[in-house]
């Protein structure tokens, strides 16, 4: 955050950063600002803008997604939104990808079951999963910037990928060798799915129960986008009843609550929202989020805008 003190304006910073402000902390924080750096965690509405004021010009949202802002309520206050695409692609799909190969090749239930000090041997079946390597097929939901890193790294390990997604139909798909796909066809013959689309009224419960039963018993679901994207109680109940095999997921429907019933399942590997969680790439997520912000306060345009 070296580059706050470069914006040539007073800042106020919430002093604990380990712990989200409370909303009214947040409120009585960014009243008088002329431009708020906002977590995913923060949602920014209606209510946070007016509690801002007028002065306002900049919402400056450290992440790519941007699901927690209220776009339109921004624009029709003349408020920028920017958000922090292109810096987290590489580790957003390293996250997904390792993800993949956890689930599939059953890595955090093999490291649990040599923890417990269960007796074993080298046998033939131990821990045998899927061949991901093989010519695995993985279907890409929502080939975007993350989707398409994750495309490369798929192609790398020779599997099929099918994506789904207005870039599944360019060139640089092509020249991976992805498939574009309808979202039945890759659900039904994907090995691994993996989730890259937004959070928006359209993707939300996109995999539903139905959606799981369209895929095999063999399937594993990879979820780096955002929670809500997956019905969870459905989800837990294809896990349980044998619709899919496994799961990886970095995001969770009501964040940070985990569906109990995921915690009990050995078929899924957890981890607490860390898919940008690389050193460098969160110093470039939150240097961007700054230079958006100093860009509108000095009347340049954003580097990185939304729009709803
Ligand atoms: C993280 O989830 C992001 O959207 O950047
Ligand atoms: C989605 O976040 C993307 O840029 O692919």
């Amino acid at each position: 955050m070296r580059r706050l003190s470069e914006l040539d304006v007073p800042v106020v910073v919430h002093p604990d950063p380990d712990r989200p402000p409370t909303r009214a902390e947040l409120l009585a924080g960014v009243s008088g600002a002329a431009g708020v750096i906002a977590l995913l965690t923060e949602r920014v509405d209606e209510e946070l803008l007016v509690a801002a004021g007028d002065q306002l010009r900049v919402v400056a949202n450290v992440a790519v997604g941007f699901d927690n802002v209220d776009v339109a309520a921004a624009g029709r206050r003349g408020v920028v939104v920017t958000n922090t695409p292109d810096v987290l692609d590489e580790a957003t799909a390293d996250l997904a990808f390792g993800l993949l190969l956890a689930v599939s090749r059953r890595v955090v239930e093999a490291d649990r079951f040599l923890r417990s000090g269960a007796p074993w041997s080298w046998a033939p079946t131990l821990f045998t999963g899927l061949d991901v390597s093989a010519g695995a097929t993985l279907g890409i939901v929502g080939l975007g910037r993350i989707g398409m890193a994750v495309a490369r790294r798929a192609r790398a390990f020779r599997m099929r990928v099918l994506a789904t997604g207005r870039r599944a139909h360019g060139a640089e798909a092509a020249a991976l060798g992805v498939q574009p796909s309808t979202l039945d066809e890759l659900l039904e013959r994907g090995d691994v799915v993996s989730l890259h689309c937004p959070l928006t009224p359209q993707t939300r419960h996109l995999i539903d129960e139905r959606a799981l039963a369209r895929m095999k018993p063999t399937a594993i679901l990879v979820n780096t986008a955002r929670g809500p994207v997956v019905d969870e109680a459905a989800l837990v109940a294809a896990l349980r009843d044998g619709v899919i095999a496994g799961a990886g997921l970095d995001v969770f429907e009501n964040e940070p609550e985990v569906h109990p019933g995921l915690l009990g399942l050995d078929n899924v590997v957890l981890v607490p929202h860390i898919g940008s969680a690389g050193l460098a790439t969160r110093d470039a997520m939150g240097l961007l989020a700054i230079d958006n912000v100093a860009a509108v306060l000095a009347g340049r345009p954003p580097l990185t805008p939304v729009t709803g």
